[in-house]
């Protein structure tokens, strides 16, 4: 939202549409915008463009559109943009956001999240009269909206009134963002279990650094006290104290000022640094440029303010580069970004580890009884990987768990466990719920996340934060790694003071301090790596095999590979070949063998020996100078040794070089798989 900052209707829909294609490498399959229409009086009418495809079908689109006053000078204006991940509805224009009211757009609503009870609702609004246009949950917000204007009690009810009352109808998880004609030029921003920034920026100086949250009372001089309603007279005294109370409420004084809204910064990081997170059941009231958070009820104990935080984000870390694709870029970084999660917290002279996020509480999860690590997809094979040396350095029994299936087993979980929460975004919606879940059994939960800020960070009691960089490519290759390294110096964290493990725990921080390097002789291999996918990529599956330290490596390497290749691939434990996997194998099916030099070496060698005795053609990634295992390969990839527990770190990158190169022979858009989304936000 401008607010006397005169802009152009170009520049607006620039602004929105660049803030899609920012936010494009979460996954998307439609996007839309709304915008202040084209007439005399601007804002007497709401503009909606929508378009299946990437965000630039929808930009192309707008820009046919010979009705639109492109030139216009506009000095405040509030627009809304979406990019859609269908949930319920297929991708087509009617489905994709924002979601209307009625045939004149008086609301026009954008929704993150899923509405579980929308069914209900839409039924009722049936009922009422109101006509419903797609098949998707968030329809039903703009009709209710609507629903609840027509039928208002007093002439008089603000907007945000009318956002509190639709919320207390909404069951599920949601931001929310609303327009609307009946309030031209007031931004209104609410969420509840999905993830909502406000980025502000002004061109004076901002003169606190923290708003204060209002509740919903009857001292409150703006909002309309829950289910009252004021008289015109009212209003009015109550809108002339605003004038006066303003020091209490606004951000700043100000004459022009832009406010933000955004799920995730990476969309606005080009227009400003200052931001505010939006809790669960804020509402977030833009108008006459000032801002105002209110919540609808108070919780006991909660910060009854909201800090603008300054972010260190730029633009050019989330930019391409000169890779073909982020995915790639994000490969090659891994010998900075795997130091970056290091940096500060190994000291390599007196082989200590200290993760500041976890020391208050170093005390209290010594003396626990049993290691919870919980993740989806790549985060969950970094809890896999590591769950041994866990388990060696820390004494305690570790169980690693999918959120989804740790809490549809509604698993017992005590207060002396502490539970970790592993994911790059921090807002993934499963695992959320599963830490939810946790801490409401009284466990001590611990975030591992890569977003500062994230809701996976702010609901945990304590966490480390990976540092890897912002990630874009939708299949995560340096979170994996830096996960990895963050739990791998939790463990030595843990073992600092036994006596026992001092010889183990040097080893390990000397195989941390040589990872960098390790890491660069393996992406030195890309050319080799890339001439197996050249002989691969048309096949139509692809195990990848191994056990002990590097199954999760051939778990890792297997989503990788169906995540942006769409081949058919599975990770297989070589320990399981015998009970089943087995009878796939023949000259035909592409096997990828993981053999490193380590305790399971022999046993995979037995598993090799399986393999080639049914003519299996196996390529295997083995440590350098093992002619035992060169000769029996179809093809090797020779990588540098490390210790044992370090090892998937390294063998893991020539299988994220393989799924690149794979997709990109296959012809795929590596970053964007279809179907697939970066964050997934819904349950
Ligand atoms: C999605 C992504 C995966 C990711 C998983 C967990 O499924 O497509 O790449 O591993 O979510 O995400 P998180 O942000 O929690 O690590």
């Amino acid at each position: 939202l401008n607010y006397r900052v005169p802009q152009t209707r170009r520049d607006i829909i620039q602004t929105l549409i660049k803030g899609l294609q920012r936010m494009e490498y979460r996954g998307y399959d439609s996007a839309g915008v709304a915008v202040d229409g084209s007439g005399k009086d601007h804002a007497a009418s709401i503009s909606l463009y929508k378009k299946t495809g990437k965000v630039k079908a929808l930009d192309e689109e707008i820009y046919k559109n010979n009705s639109i006053d492109f030139e216009a000078e506009l000095d405040t204006h509030f627009g809304i943009a979406h990019t859609r991940w269908a949930t319920h509805g297929e991708p087509s224009p009617l489905n994709s956001h924002p979601h209307r009211s009625d045939k004149n757009n008086e609301f026009v609503v954008i929704h993150n999240g899923i509405i579980t009870n929308y069914k209900e609702l839409k039924k009722y609004l049936v009922s009422k009269g109101y006509d419903f246009e797609s098949d998707t949950d968030t329809e039903v917000i703009p009709k209710l909206i609507k629903y609840l204007y027509d039928n208002r009690e007093s002439n008089y009810m603000s907007f945000s009134t009318l956002v509190e009352r639709v919320i207390q109808q909404l069951e599920g998880a949601f931001a929310l963002v609303f327009k609307s004609i009946h309030f031209p030029g007031e931004a209104i921003a609410t969420r509840r279990g999905s993830p909502l920034l406000i980025g502000v920026r002004s061109q004076y100086e901002l003169s606190t650094e923290q708003i204060p949250v209002q509740y919903n009372c009857s001292k409150c001089s703006f909002l309309f006290p829950l289910g009252n309603s004021r008289t015109d007279e009212q209003e009015k005294n109550a809108l002339n104290r605003r004038g006066s109370t303003n020091a209490l409420h606004s951000v700043h004084d100000r004459l022009a000022v832009e406010f933000y809204f955004a799920s995730d910064a990476s969309a606005i990081i080009e227009h400003t640094n200052k931001v505010i997170y939006l809790e669960d059941d804020d509402i977030a009231v833009v108008v006459e440029g000032k801002l105002y958070v209110h919540r609808i009820k108070r919780t006991a104990g909660e910060d009854p303010v909201r800090v603008i935080q300054t972010l260190q984000m730029e633009l050019q870390q989330i930019m391409k580069g000169n890779f073909k694709a982020f995915m790639q870029k994000e490969i090659f970084e891994q010998p900075e970004s795997v130091v970056n999660t290091m940096r500060g917290r190994i000291c390599f002279d007196s082989n200590t580890v200290i993760l500041g996020g976890l020391s208050d509480h170093l005390k209290e999860i010594k003396r626990c009884r049993r290691l919870i690590v919980i993740g989806c997809g790549t985060s969950y094979h970094a809890g896999v990987a590591t769950r041994q040396i866990l388990e060696e350095l820390t004494e305690l029994p570790v169980m690693v768990e999918l959120a989804s299936d740790f809490l549809d087993r509604i698993t017992p979980v005590f207060r002396d466990d502490v539970c970790f929460f592993i994911s790059q975004s921090g807002e993934t919606a499963d695992t959320l719920m599963a830490l939810r879940y946790c801490k409401q059994r009284g466990a001590l939960t611990v975030g591992v996340t890569n977003t500062v800020g994230s809701s996976i960070c702010r609901e945990t009691n304590c966490g480390v934060h990976i540092n890897a960089g912002p990630e874009v490519g939708v299949a995560s290759t340096k979170a994996y790694t830096s996960q990895f390294v963050s739990l791998i110096m939790f463990g030595l964290m843990m073992s600092e003071d036994r006596l026992s493990m001092q010889q183990r725990r040097l080893e390990i921080i000397n195989g941390l301090q040589k990872l960098p390097e390790l890491i660069k002789e393996v992406l030195a291999l890309d050319d080799q790596i890339k001439s197996i996918a050249d002989e691969l990529h048309h096949q139509r599956s692809l195990l990848v095999m191994g056990r002990g330290y590097n199954y999760a490596t051939c778990l890792e390497g297997a989503l990788k590979i169906k995540e942006i290749t769409y081949m058919h691939s599975e990770g297989i434990l070589a320990g399981e070949l015998k009970h089943g996997p087995l009878a796939l194998i023949d000259k035909h099916m592409p096997v990828i063998m993981v053999i490193m030099r380590d305790a399971c070496y022999k046993k995979c060698h037995n598993a090799l020996e399986q393999v080639t005795a049914r003519q299996g053609r196996p390529i295997i990634l083995c440590c350098q100078d093992d002619p035992e295992i060169s000769k029996m390969a179809y093809k090797t990839i020779e990588l540098p040794h490390t210790v044992d527990c370090l090892q998937g770190i390294i063998s893991v990158i020539p299988l994220q070089l393989i799924s690149f190169h794979l997709a990109v022979l296959r012809g795929y858009d590596v970053d964007y798989p279809r179907n697939l989304a970066k964050s997934v936000t819904v349950e």
